[in-house]
C-alpha cells in the first residue's frame, strides 16, 4: 500500500514534468503559472508522502523498491502472526504479543486518531497501540487525543493526510460522520484501518479494515448472566427494575450494548427498564447520572453500567445514598470492560459481573499494516473473543490479567 503512495506520487511527477514540458517558456506569464502549478503539485505531492518524497530523493522509489528483503520480512511477519499470537493478545494475557508483529522493513509512519482518555479501558488501549508502534518496531507513531470529540478526530485525519502517514488508524468516537473524511484519505492514496468501534459509512470501499469488539453481543451476554442469576438466586420470577448508565451516544459501544441488553430484556416480560441516560463513559458523569437515578427511583434492583469507570462512580454514588451495591447489596451492578479495577470491584464485592471488551488492538492492527504492506489483503472485519466474569472468579482470574 505504500507502494501505491509511491505510484501516485510518481505519476504527480510525471504529470508535472509532461505539464511543464508541453507550457515550455514560450511566454512568461504560462511558464509562470506552469511554475506555480508546479510548485502546488509537488508541495502537495510531498505533504501527500513525505516518507515517500524522502525515498525518492534517494532515487530508489521504483518498483524493485519493493524488495525481496521487505515482503520477506512483511509475509514472514504476517504468517508468523498466527492465531495463536491472536489468542494471547485475546486472552489479555501476553503482553509481548507485540513483538510476534515486528515491522523488520521500511519505516512505516502511522497516525493513529484516539477518542480520548476517559477511561480505564482507553489508557490500556493507548498503551497497547505505544507498545506495538515504536520506532524499535520500525513505525513513525503520532496519535492525536481527540477528547471526546468526532470534530477533533475529523482535525487529526485532515492532520495526518496533509503530512502524508503510510496508514491512518481510528478509533471513531461516534458511527456517523466519515464518508468525507475517508474520501479524502482514499483520494489522497492513504489507508484508513478502524480499530475499537465501528463507523456507520454506506461505502465499505472508504477503510481497508476494522477490527474490535461485538457490542451488541456484549450486551445481549450480560443480560442472559443476569437472567441466569435471577434464577440461580429464586428471583427470576420477581419484578426487575432497571436503570442504564450508557456510554457516549452514538458511539458503537454505547448502541451496542443497549440494543444487545434491551432485546433480552424483552424476552422478560417481569425486568422494566426504568431509565437510560449517558455518563459518557467517565467515571464522573456515571456518579453524576447515578445521583439522578437514585433521587427519581427509589426502587432500582440492578444498574447496567456501560463502562467500568461509569461503574466506580456508580458505587460512590450509591453508597452515599446509603444503599448497598454489589454482589450482597441491595442493587446488583453489571458493568463492561473488565479492567483491573473492575476486577478489584468484583473481588472487593462492589460489582457482580463484568463483561469483556477487549482493548489489546495494538498487534492486531500491526498484523493487518504488515499484511498491507505484504500485498495482501486483510480480513474486512476481525471481531475478537470476549468473556464475561462473575464476581466469583474474580479473585482467580485477575493475576493472568494484562489490563
Ligand atoms: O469502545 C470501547 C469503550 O470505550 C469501553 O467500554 C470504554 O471503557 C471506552 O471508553
Amino acid at each position: 500500500m505504500k507502494n501505491m503512495k509511491r505510484i501516485l506520487a510518481v505519476m504527480l511527477s510525471l504529470t508535472m514534468v509532461f505539464t511543464m514540458a508541453g507550457c515550455g517558456g514560450s511566454d512568461s506569464a504560462s511558464t509562470d503559472s506552469a511554475e506555480t502549478a508546479t510548485t502546488d503539485t509537488a508541495d502537495d505531492a510531498a505533504a501527500t508522502d513525505d516518507a515517500a518524497a524522502t525515498d525518492d530523493a534517494a532515487a530508489d522509489d521504483t518498483a524493485a523498491d519493493d524488495t525481496a528483503a521487505d515482503d520477506t520480512a512483511a509475509d514472514d511477519t504476517a504468517a508468523d502472526d498466527t492465531a495463536a499470537d491472536d489468542a494471547a493478545a485475546d486472552s489479555g494475557s501476553d503482553s509481548t504479543a507485540a513483538d510476534d508483529v515486528k515491522n523488520t522493513g521500511d519505516v512505516i509512519s502511522v497516525g493513529f486518531a484516539q477518542v480520548g482518555a476517559e477511561s480505564d479501558w482507553r489508557m490500556a488501549n493507548t498503551q497497547s497501540m505505544q507498545d506495538t508502534f515504536t520506532e524499535e518496531n520500525g513505525y513513525k507513531f503520532e496519535m492525536v487525543d481527540a477528547q471526546q470529540k468526532t470534530e477533533n478526530q475529523i482535525t487529526a485525519i485532515r492532520d495526518f493526510i496533509t503530512k502524508g502517514v503510510d496508514y491512518i488508524v481510528l478509533a471513531p468516537n461516534t458511527e456517523t460522520g466519515w464518508e468525507t473524511v475517508f474520501g479524502e484519505a482514499k483520494d489522497a492514496g492513504i489507508p484508513v484501518i478502524i480499530v475499537d468501534r465501528m463507523v456507520d459509512i454506506s461505502d465499505d470501499s472508504l477503510y481497508a479494515a476494522w477490527v474490535g469488539s461485538d457490542f451488541k453481543t456484549e450486551g445481549m451476554n450480560a443480560a442472559k448472566w443476569l437472567a441466569d442469576k435471577l434464577d440461580e438466586v429464586g428471583r427470576g420470577d420477581e419484578d426487575i427494575n432497571i436503570v442504564t448508565l450508557q456510554g457516549t451516544m452514538g458511539s458503537s459501544a454505547q448502541l451496542g450494548r443497549t440494543e444487545g441488553f434491551g432485546e433480552v430484556a424483552k424476552e422478560h416480560s417481569n425486568w422494566t427498564i426504568l431509565d437510560q441516560q449517558s455518563g459518557d463513559f467517565t467515571e464522573e458523569k456515571g456518579q453524576e447520572v447515578m445521583e439522578s437515578f437514585l433521587k427519581s427511583y427509589d426502587d432500582i434492583d440492578v444498574v447496567v453500567s456501560e463502562n467500568d469507570n461509569m461503574s466506580f462512580g456508580a458505587v460512590t454514588a450509591i453508597e452515599a445514598a446509603g444503599k448497598t451495591v454489589g454482589v450482597d447489596g441491595d442493587i446488583w451492578l453489571i458493568s463492561f470492560d473488565a479492567t483491573n479495577q473492575g476486577f478489584q470491584y468484583m473481588i472487593d464485592g462492589k460489582i457482580n459481573c463484568d463483561v469483556e471488551c477487549n482493548p489489546l488492538h495494538g498487534p492486531r492492527v500491526a498484523k493487518i499494516i504488515l499484511q498491507m504492506e505484504a500485498g495482501e489483503t486483510p480480513e474486512k472485519i476481525a471481531y475478537v473473543d470476549e468473556e464475561v466474569f462473575d464476581a466469583s472468579v474474580a479473585e482467580e482470574v485477575l493475576p493472568s490479567r494484562a489490563y
